[in-house]
């Protein structure tokens, strides 16, 4: 059986790929950056999942306005990094798992989440610089990546309660996976961050620690916090962390924080980091698939 060993909570800020490709990670702009991540490094190395069900947004690149998918699974062979204006970055294209993500879309669209089914798409730097930011550069990537993408770019993007839900999904879907797999879930985005407009380069330390903190234990309060506080105390991108929400879902009723990292500033917004580890990962039965709709989990 398959199994969900834990979450890891990562914003994406794209100069960090650009810092890492550039050999600039040592510099003191980018030590302290860089440095939160050291002991997740390790920590990876010797807990390596065979895969990552990777939460992410697209920024225009694979998707734009003509296509806006709010949830959509990779179930390809493999994704290449993305032109996303100065050529792609020269980093090792993502091997996905198709087994395991078609079983997971199944799953999920058994379980009414909608899931959009992409076979072919390039990755941007929303999924590429969290796997430099914990694996640095290698040759290939350690593990396999199902690349799981979020509307979180276009309003209306979906609510935390329908993230949590929808990584709740993701965990009875890994779960009934036949095959002997450790599977990790990443959150990645955030934090607090505005690109655009009067209140560009806003970012509200308090409110993004209270976000970190509610991530550990058995509280669900993050669910409920609407987009309309996200847009005033977060700025109009920080909706973004309504996907570690998912990830959140994903670890079940409790859990505990391995490692934490918040710093500011980078590029035009705050870092944040964390790595969790699922305490008591029971999530609950499908409303579903465990009522009326039984014969569809019989297909399973
Ligand atoms: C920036 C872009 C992002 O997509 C993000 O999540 C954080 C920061 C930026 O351009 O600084
Ligand atoms: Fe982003």
């Amino acid at each position: 059986m398959a199994r969900i060993t834990a979450g890891i909570a990562t914003s994406h800020v794209p100069l960090l790929g650009v810092a890492a490709d550039q050999n600039k990670s040592g510099d003191d702009y980018f030590a302290p950056i860089f440095s939160g991540y050291e002991w997740s490094r390790k920590w990876l190395a010797d807990t390596l999942p065979d895969v990552i069900v990777l939460v992410y947004n697209d920024h225009a690149s694979a998707f734009d306005m003509k296509i806006i998918p709010t949830f959509a699974i990779g179930c390809g062979e493999s994704y290449a990094p993305a032109d996303e204006g100065w050529g792609p970055r020269e980093v090792p294209d993502v091997e996905g798992h198709p087994d395991l993500a078609w079983h997971i879309a199944q799953s999920l669209i058994l379980d009414e989440f909608d899931m959009t089914i992409i076979n072919e798409m390039d990755v941007d730097h929303g999924l590429t610089v969290p796997l430099t930011m914990l694996f640095g550069a290698p040759d290939k990537w350690p593990c396999k990546v199902i690349p799981l993408a979020v509307n979180v770019v276009t309003y209306p993007p979906p609510s935390g309660n329908r993230c949590w839900a929808l990584g709740e999904a993701i965990a009875r879907a890994v779960n009934s996976f036949n095959d002997d797999l450790d599977v990790q879930v990443w959150g990645t985005g955030g934090m607090s961050h505005q690109l655009q407009g009067p209140r560009a380069g806003l970012i509200n330390r308090e409110w993004d620690n209270m976000f970190l903190d509610g991530l550990v234990g058995t509280t669900d309060k993050l669910r409920h916090i609407p987009h309309i506080e996200y847009l005033r105390e977060t700025g109009s991108e920080g909706i973004e962390m309504v996907m570690w929400l998912i990830m959140r879902g994903a670890l079940g009723r409790e859990t505990k924080a391995l490692h934490r990292h918040y710093h500011v500033p980078c590029s035009n917004t705050a870092i944040g980091h964390m790595v969790l580890e699922p305490v008591d990962g029971t999530v609950p039965p499908s409303p579903t698939i465990e009522g009326k709709n039984a014969a569809a989990q019989a297909m399973i």
